[in-house]
């Protein structure tokens, strides 16, 4: 029988600082070591035949972090940026940005959107959330289609003004940590994701731990609200 692989897959990358923690390390070694974690779990997703991925890498909430630990953080994205390059244009893989990329420093935008429209015309898509909320999102949306002089909108429109506007939806949802909350990831793409929880901390997620919520989604039944 065919394996059913999601097509598109959102990671909730939680746990770095537990991770840390756990080891009598400061928090921002667990952003390392979950940095150091996303090529792997990446590819692997890819060598499953998954088409598009999506990670939260930062949310709008993060921002009340103290500010040594947002600054890491940063730093960490544009090293992974730096160094994921190679990467992307040796596998075919379009980089994209969602979130809202105004607060983040001009040395990262410049970066980030350089390596978008490098790796534009790639098909499997690497989705990054950086600075991205789903309510920010959803607010911003709204305000781009009323802008446009829309007095009333269809499914199709708001769609249309959300930073994934050419991705599709999620299939499967994957939290890592122990939470079993969606912290406003992508609430309008996961509308009929499969929702799955795993203890493991992000730094640790391996290959057979994604094998492992794959077949659970393949054991799922998506009905879409039909019979
Ligand atoms: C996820 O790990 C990374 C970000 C939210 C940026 P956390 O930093 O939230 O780790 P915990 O939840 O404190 O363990
Ligand atoms: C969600 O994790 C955000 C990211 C993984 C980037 P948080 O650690 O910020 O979420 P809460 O605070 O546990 O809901
Ligand atoms: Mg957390």
């Amino acid at each position: 029988m065919e394996k059913i692989i999601p097509r598109h897959v959102g990671f909730i990358m939680d746990g770095n600082g537990r991770w840390a923690k756990k080891r009598g390390m400061p928090r921002n070694f667990g952003h390392k070591k979950g940095a150091d974690n996303v090529e792997k779990v990446v590819s692997h997703c890819f060598e499953k035949g998954v088409e598009c991925i999506s990670l939260y890498a930062f949310s709008t909430e993060n921002w009340g972090r103290p500010e040594e630990e947002v600054s890491k953080i940063m730093e960490l994205f544009y090293d992974f940026l730096l160094k994921y390059t190679k990467t992307l244009t040796d596998n075919g893989i379009r980089l994209k940005i969602s979130g809202d990329k105004t607060k983040l420093s001009k040395k990262l935008i410049d970066l980030a959107e350089s390596r978008e429209e490098l790796t534009k015309n790639y098909k499997k898509v690497l989705n990054l959330a950086i600075n991205y909320g789903s309510r920010q999102e959803l607010t911003s949306a709204v305000n781009t289609l009323i802008a446009s002089g829309k007095t009333s909108v269809t499914e199709e429109d708001v769609k249309s003004a959300l930073y994934t506007f050419d991705l599709p939806d999620i299939d499967l949802v994957i939290r890592t940590s122990g939470e079993s909350r969606l912290s406003n990831f992508f609430l309008w793409q996961s509308a009929y994701a499969e929702l799955y929880f795993t203890p493991v901390l992000w730094p640790d997620l391996s290959s057979s731990d994604i094998d492992e919520a794959f077949s659970w989604y393949e054991s799922r039944n998506r009905r879409f609200g039909k019979l």
